[in-house]
């Protein structure tokens, strides 16, 4: 068994020589994988470590992450495994990096005595509101948001004045400009390069995986562009979720639907203290799941009303969405708090004789509206996406407002659609490589 570099992007990172080299962007590239093999270099200096920062423990021991790729390299080279009460191999993980500051400050506290300059190796994903697209931002095409190849491994440098960076193209630019002298002096500036690799860097996991491309594909168009192709400036933006070009418009409801869902999206009760009514908008959207896998949207209510009259019409639609379509699984979201708790339990009374879900939702609405709006949108390179939409007069206000999600003022019937959709497809498997998501962590673009 030969432990190496794949040939390429890895190759590049493991052979890089700047004090900071970051490497990635898209999923799959083999970063984590990269991170691991780069002590090896000094598995014979028993005074070298190695640490490996991440924000938790969760994101070290999820399936098929740092730790379970580590199991995979290290007993090869040798390396014997301790869990607690700190993950050890020849390093130790689980402290954390969770800002800029932080990052800053471990470089800082970077010191070494083992005849090995301190260096830093940092791996991670797009996430064009991270500090880290910024600081990398030399090696990003800012009209395109694509690695520009030919930057790739080249090193800058950098030093940090008051918080600011100031950056030159080589080491005596920055000296001159800082009048930096002696030996001391010197050893301020810092290298950085910016390595970026994709899947397609990855031919071992392409070829032991061929899923793992069409489970990229199949993600909403942000998340592609950030994880299929390494895209540093795409972010959610009004059009990219819920586009309307991409919805088929239908003039009846289709007779081959399996399954139902009505899902309510009350406002919250900080919104409704804001009308002067107390009425805000409340909306409820039927979706269904049809027999060939596509979905459809076949009722849109949206109005102002007040907490009676919300009960009233979920009531009553409940009684016409029965008469109508038999089972309906009327889905309801959990506002957080008492409040919320006694909510729900006087809709789950009202509601006695129908299937009711309750849900506290979790994560961001955009998080949410991802798998709806990579159904919406379908697979690359198709004209139209996965979601029918009927015509009728609530048409037009729901395809306006779905598609400027997420930056409308209003989202109530985007967010009713995007727990429609997860209530029916519960217990799905996940179109999203789930190593993957586990080792995300959104707050600061770190893999
Ligand atoms: N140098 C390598 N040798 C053997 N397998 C590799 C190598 N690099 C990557 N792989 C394979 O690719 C998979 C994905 O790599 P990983 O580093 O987890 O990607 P990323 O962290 O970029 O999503 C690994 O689990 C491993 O199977
Ligand atoms: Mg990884």
């Amino acid at each position: 068994m030969e432990i190496r570099p794949q040939k390429g992007a890895q190759e590049r990172f493991l052979s890089c020589n700047a004090d900071i080299c970051i490497y990635g962007g898209a999923a799959g590239g083999g970063k984590t994988f990269a991170l691991l093999l780069e002590p090896l270099h000094y598995i014979n200096n028993g005074k070298f470590g190695a640490v490996i920062f991440r924000k938790n423990n969760n994101q070290i021991f999820a399936e098929g992450g740092l730790w379970d790729t580590a199991c995979n390299i290290y007993p090869y080279c040798g390396g014997k495994a301790v869990k607690n009460p700190v993950s050890v191999w020849r390093f130790q993980s689980g402290m954390k990096v969770t800002s800029r500051k932080q990052f800053f400050y471990m470089l800082s506290r970077n010191r070494s005595t083992c005849g090995v300059k301190p260096y830093v190796r940092a791996t991670c994903n797009p996430d064009s509101e991270s500090w880290v697209a910024e600081f990398i931002s030399w090696w990003w095409d800012e009209n395109t948001g694509y690695a520009i190849p030919e930057r790739s491994g080249v090193l800058r440098w950098f030093i940090r004045r008051d918080d600011i960076l100031y950056w030159a193209d080589s080491k005596q630019e920055i000296c001159k400009q800082f009048d930096l002298k002696t030996e001391e002096e010197k050893e301020e500036p810092k290298s950085v390069t910016f390595i970026s690799s994709t899947l397609q860097d990855n031919k071992i996991l392409m070829e032991k995986d061929p899923s793992y491309m069409a489970n990229l594909k199949a993600l909403s168009l942000v998340e592609r562009e950030r994880l299929l192709y390494g895209n540093w400036k795409i972010k959610p933006a009004a059009g990219l979720y819920f586009p309307r070009n991409k919805v088929n418009l239908i003039e009846e409801i289709p007779d081959d639907v399996k399954q139902w869902v009505r899902a309510w999206d009350f406002a919250a009760t900080e919104d409704r203290k804001n009308t002067e009514s107390g009425a805000a908008y409340t909306a409820g959207v039927l979706i269904g799941k049809r027999k060939n896998r596509s979905y459809v949207i076949a009722d849109v209510i949206n109005r102002r009303m007040n907490a009676s009259e919300v009960r009233q019409t979920v009531l009553n639609t409940a009684k016409t969405d029965k008469a109508k379509y038999k089972n309906v699984k009327i889905r309801l979201s959990q506002d957080p708090g008492q409040a919320g708790k006694d909510q729900a339990e006087q809709y789950i009374k009202l509601l006695s004789g129908f299937s009711v879900s309750v849900v506290r939702e979790s994560g961001s609405k955009e998080t949410r509206a991802e798998p709806f709006s990579a159904q919406w949108i379908g697979l690359q390179g198709t004209e139209k996406g996965n979601v029918c939409v009927l015509l009728s007069d609530w048409t037009e206000s729901y395809l306006s407002q779905l598609e400027s999600f997420p930056e409308g003022k209003y989202k109530d019937m985007a967010d009713a659609s995007s727990n429609g959709f997860a209530e029916l497809t519960k217990g799905n498997i996940a179109i999203v490589p789930p190593s993957y998501f586990a080792d995300r962590d959104r707050e600061n673009g770190w893999i």
